[in-house]
């Protein structure tokens, strides 16, 4: 009896240090929702104000910027970025285990299995992802099939001549939104 309950008390502990403290998770959710908010709502705006090109100037000058507004309003040693396996500004490129979850993340889209976000313990810190999938027509404008569209394909081709976020798809993942968070 004893033994036994010596061994479920060890592996709860066990079961205790893989755990993700809700702070993680809380401050996942919080930071990405609000860069979601920033970018979503601006760019809404600029598309039904001012049409697609000037839209897309927006996201080519403001994007990187606001998320780095973001950024600054976070405590210390919490951060976040976007990443994309098929990215456009190459600011957003992944690092190799960040790419592996991207990865895992495509392949739980099939699926069906792809949760709300994902925790990963690195050594320093808490990665907390949040999955970007297309679900709104208007992103295909900008990511989708954009060839037939001279003036928007030569301005992409001009301010980013490696972009390679185009020929999305419907339910595609175009990327993540990734908070970090150190230890
Ligand atoms: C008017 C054109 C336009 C539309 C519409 C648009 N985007 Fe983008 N998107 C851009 C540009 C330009 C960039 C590169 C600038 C940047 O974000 O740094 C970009 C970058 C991104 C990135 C960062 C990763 C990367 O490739 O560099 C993500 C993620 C993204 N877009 C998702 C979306 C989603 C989701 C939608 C639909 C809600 C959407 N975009 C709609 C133009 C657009």
């Amino acid at each position: 009896m004893y033994k036994f309950y010596l061994f479920t008390l060890l592996l709860s502990s066990a079961f205790y240090a893989n755990e993700v403290p809700q702070n993680v998770i809380d401050t996942g959710n919080k930071v990405s929702k609000s860069l979601v908010k920033q970018l979503g709502s601006k760019l809404k705006h600029e598309l039904q104000t001012n049409g697609l090109i000037s839209a897309a100037v927006f996201c080519n000058e403001n994007a990187y910027i606001l998320t780095e507004e973001v950024n600054l309003h976070q405590l210390k040693g919490v951060s976040v970025k976007r990443i994309s396996l098929k990215y456009r500004n190459p600011a957003n490129i992944p690092s190799e285990d960040e790419i592996k979850v991207l990865k895992e993340m495509q392949t739980l889209l099939k699926e069906n299995k792809l949760p709300n976000f994902l925790v990963k313990n690195t050594d320093s810190s808490y990665k907390y992802y949040k999955p970007l999938v297309i679900k709104k027509e208007v992103c295909l404008k900008c990511h989708g099939d954009i060839s037939k569209n001279k003036e928007l394909l030569s301005f992409m081709q001009e301010h980013y001549p490696q972009d390679k976020a185009v020929d999305y798809k419907m339910h595609d993942l175009r990327g993540a939104i990734l908070v970090e968070i150190k230890h």
